[in-house]
């Protein structure tokens, strides 16, 4: 007979917060957000650590170049999704890395052979109404002209009228060169009424856009996540099977941090991949996972794992309950790997940050997992809901939504996650094609949510998260007094009228 666990399977809604002791320095500016992203000797500090403990999933849906910069940006991470060519993946690493803020890259480009037409199927495409006209239609080809509204009036230009015939051309336009900084590009802009300013590097190549509309969002953000060149982090996600060509890829085109994306992280394949990684660098950062127990923590930690993800089978798409019986309530999942965890560093020293990976549904489930053990969160529908994740946002029954589908659906199709090793050619999906309520700006939201954590920190009385593990007192609660938290015995007003 299989071993049966007797302790009940938990999620995070089952968990409540006893408040501590609050004191006069327990203000939510006095809180400190800072986390380890990987592992460090006992005294030392993380060659990584994040200013806000939330990086976002590795998914199609959720992580890509934009993605990565707004949410650097805010002091959290991105690991890139890992399931395109290991081209498509390393330039959006490069993209990341290359952003200086204020500075953008000409995301709408054509040459001056295309014609009306195809600028405004662009421009429908892309919602950019700026598009730079280079000589290969690339964003860093030699640049030749600009094209903006201003350019063509659509009822009287015919639509196969060339670009090279209404173009502003380059001779016309003022622009700088690569080096300058924001305050002397926005001088430039200021001084000749531009909307626009081109950067332009050596043999006339487009580097960045320059815009005026941008100009109040340029101030600096104090919890930017930097490196020491003051370029913004970035993570990326690999998986078990190419991993010696994506990873040198990644590296070269310089990632921060890899971490292995996969449903079941308690493989062989797992420590096949870091003992590469490790050969090929001992420098490279890689996470691994996903675990569950005791056992795949202590697995993943001897293969030599920089962090460690846990969770299966919690995602707010993912079906690998249903489809194959395995997983583990999130809640529970994670204070038994987190006491692993402890008795790891206890005995050898070594802290290995742990990252509760989904189910996320609440942003107080966000404390609880922090105050479970976790050093930082991922999240997937989190990100999915605002303006900064890749998919299209649509208006379905009268509402705004954003397309949100799982790395193991038939859209995604990343079968690498799910990859039990063998040549077999069964694929079954682990994943659902979902739409998320539309949410705005990561930072608006982000804003609220990290708010909502400092004001339970308080209540706590805890000042860091290292306190708030060690300190905070959490009490399971039954199915009535989870009724007794939402209003209750009140008619609640409706505010439409
Ligand atoms: P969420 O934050 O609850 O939406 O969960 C996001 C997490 O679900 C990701 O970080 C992955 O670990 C996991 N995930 C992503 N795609 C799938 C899928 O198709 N099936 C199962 N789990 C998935």
């Amino acid at each position: 007979m299989a071993k049966i666990i007797d302790e009940i399977s938990r999620t995070f809604n089952e968990y409540l917060i006893i408040p501590g002791l609050t004191t006069k320095k327990h203000t939510p500016d006095n809180i400190d957000l800072k986390t380890p992203l990987v592992k460090f000797k006992k005294g030392e500090e993380a060659a990584i650590s994040l200013n806000i403990p939330f990086v976002s999933s590795i998914m199609q849906s959720v992580s890509d170049s934009g993605m990565a910069i707004a949410l650097a940006k805010e002091g959290g991470l991105s690991f890139i999704f890992g399931s395109q060519s290991v081209e498509s993946q390393a330039q959006m690493v490069r993209t990341v890395k290359k952003h200086k803020a204020g500075f953008v890259e000409s995301r709408a480009n054509l040459t001056p052979e295309h014609t009306l037409k195809d600028v405004l199927e662009l421009k429908e495409r892309t919602g950019f109404s700026t598009i730079g006209i280079t000589d290969d239609g690339s964003a860093e080809g030699v640049f030749l002209g600009l094209v903006t509204g201003r350019d063509y009036r659509i009822s009287k230009d015919a639509p196969g009228k060339k670009v090279k015939d209404f173009m502003t051309p380059f001779a016309d336009l003022i622009t700088a060169k690569v080096g300058l900084s924001l305050s002397e590009a926005n001088d430039v802009i200021w001084q000749n009424k531009l909307n626009t300013l081109p950067i332009i590097g050596d043999d006339q190549r487009l580097h960045y856009f320059v815009f005026r509309k941008d100009y109040n969002s340029h101030k600096e953000n104090p919890n930017e996540l930097l490196d020491a060149q003051k370029r913004l982090r970035v993570g990326a996600g690999i998986n078990t099977r190419d991993y010696k060509e994506r990873v040198p890829a990644l590296v070269d085109a310089g990632v921060d941090v890899l971490c292995i994306d996969s449903s079941d992280g308690f493989s062989e394949w797992q420590k096949d991949t870091i003992d590469f990684i490790k050969e090929y660098n001992s420098d490279v950062l890689i996470g691994a996972g996903n675990v569950v127990d005791h056992e795949g923590f202590l697995y993943l930690a001897e293969a030599g794992a920089d962090f460690i993800k846990v969770g299966v089978g919690g995602g707010s798409i993912c079906i690998t309950r249903e489809t194959k019986g395995i997983g583990r309530g999130q809640a529970t999942a994670l204070i038994e790997v987190a006491k692993a965890r402890d008795e790891y560093f206890e005995k050898t020293g070594e802290y290995i940050p742990l990252c509760s990976d989904g189910a996320i549904v609440q942003d107080y489930h966000m404390t609880l997992a922090l105050a479970m053990g976790a050093d930082f969160l991922m999240m997937g529908r989190y990100f999915a809901r605002f303006d900064e994740s890749p998919t299209r946002k649509l208006l379905i029954g009268g509402n705004y939504v954003k397309e949100y589908w799982g790395e193991g659906s038939n859209r995604a199709r990343n079968w690498q996650r799910y990859d039990m090793g063998g040549n077999s050619n069964l694929k079954f999906e682990e994943g659902v094609d979902s739409y998320v309520p539309y949410a705005g700006k990561l930072k608006d939201n982000l804003d609220q949510t990290i708010g909502k954590i400092r004001a339970t920190m308080c209540s706590c009385g805890t000042i860091s998260l290292n306190e708030l593990q060690t300190n905070a007192k959490l009490t399971l609660v039954s199915s009535t007094s989870i009724i007794e938290g939402g209003a209750h015995d009140v008619i609640v007003k409706d505010t439409n009228n």
